[in-house]
């Protein structure tokens, strides 16, 4: 028996297989049931008693043997397989992907390109700033409810240190620091204590703009808005001002664009009324111009602010604004652009 062992050892050790069938019909051969195995674990009860020791360990070494040669060849058979056969170095590469901008980049690109065609730069300001810059500067009455806690994020050790709700702040230390003509834009990032949901974020993005110089009117500001937004939305773009109250502008005003999905007709996005709401603007109000070292007497100003997550959503039919900072590829991959 131990010469029999011996045998189908060295046909294994000296086996050469050609294609995968074959070495499932070796797998069959040895070790399935009816196996070779089998069968000399079968014949093991009729060995002589003094013999048992060293050929059941024979077996053992040669079952042994047989499923790592088999599990091998196996082997060497997937991985050709994975490998196509045979690499073609020829072959192209898999293509790499570019990356892609992200939506509310292109969208602020695209708005400081538009105010750039009327002369105006940009500004940034710290995102982490004090009470004067947000609100005393900008005519906030000291009771107002935006410096609620519930509304700001403030340091708990110190009340003046604050991040800033909005990226007003910035005109306040552009208007400290230079004389009219001012015709800027700042865009940025803000922060508000809200509850996160498909409509509103901690986090957010705007862009606020300022323009001061003498003579300048309401109807300035009017043409430069109807031009900025038939620039982003498209030129049948009408704009619609509505009265409203900040405490820096007088008069204030909230414009509407015609819906763009819809084209005013009505439709879900405008929710049936033709119009979407975009922006904040008015004239600069004198005591701001004079808080911040500007001859109010001499100057006049319009200033504007908007939220770049609300016009990205409305012109690309976004319905949650935590799309925007998830960073799932498979958003961001949508958006592709030459800005
Ligand atoms: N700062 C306002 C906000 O965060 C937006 C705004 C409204 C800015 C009117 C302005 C403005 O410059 O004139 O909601």
């Amino acid at each position: 028996m131990l010469e029999k062992i011996k045998q189908l050892k060295e046909e294994l050790e000296n086996i050469s297989v050609s294609a995968k069938q074959e070495v499932e019909d070796l797998r069959i051969k040895y070790i399935s049931k009816k196996g070779l195995l089998n069968q000399l674990f079968a014949d093991f009860k009729n060995v002589e008693a003094d013999q048992k020791k060293a050929v059941g360990q024979a077996i053992n070494e040669l079952k042994e043997f047989a499923q790592n040669k088999i599990n091998e060849l196996k082997e060497s058979f997937e991985n050709a397989e994975h490998a196509g056969g045979q690499t073609d170095l020829s072959m192209p590469a898999e293509p790499l992907r570019p990356g892609t901008r992200h939506p509310l980049s292109i969208v602020r690109n695209e708005i400081i390109e538009i105010f750039a065609r009327l002369g105006f730069t940009v500004a940034e300001g710290p995102e982490i700033e004090d009470d004067w810059h947000v609100f005393s500067a900008l005519n906030f009455p000291p009771e107002h409810p935006a410096r609620d806690m519930q509304d700001t994020f403030f340091i708990q050790k110190d009340p003046d240190v604050l991040l800033r709700t909005h990226t007003s702040s910035v005109q306040v230390r552009v208007m400290e620091k230079s004389q009219p003509p001012i015709r800027a834009i700042f865009p940025g990032r803000v922060f508000r204590n809200e509850a996160i949901s498909a409509r509103a974020h901690c986090i957010f993005h705007q862009v606020e703009g300022l323009y001061v110089d003498e003579n300048v009117s309401f109807a300035d500001l009017k043409q430069t808005l109807l031009y900025f937004s038939r620039e982003l939305f498209g030129e049948k773009t009408q704009i619609r001002l509505r009265p409203s109250y900040f405490p820096f502008t007088e008069p204030s005003a909230e414009m509407d664009v015609s819906c763009s999905i819809c084209g005013g007709k009505g439709c879900n996005v405008c929710k049936y009324t033709g119009w979407l709401e975009i922006l904040g603007c008015g004239m600069v109000d004198p005591n701001v111009l004079d808080l911040c070292g500007i001859d109010s007497k001499k100057y006049s100003g319009f200033a504007f602010g908007m939220g770049i997550e609300r016009i990205t959503m409305l012109k690309y039919g976004i319905k949650d604004i935590r799309h925007f900072f998830e960073n799932d590829v498979r958003f961001l991959r949508q958006f592709e652009s030459t800005i």
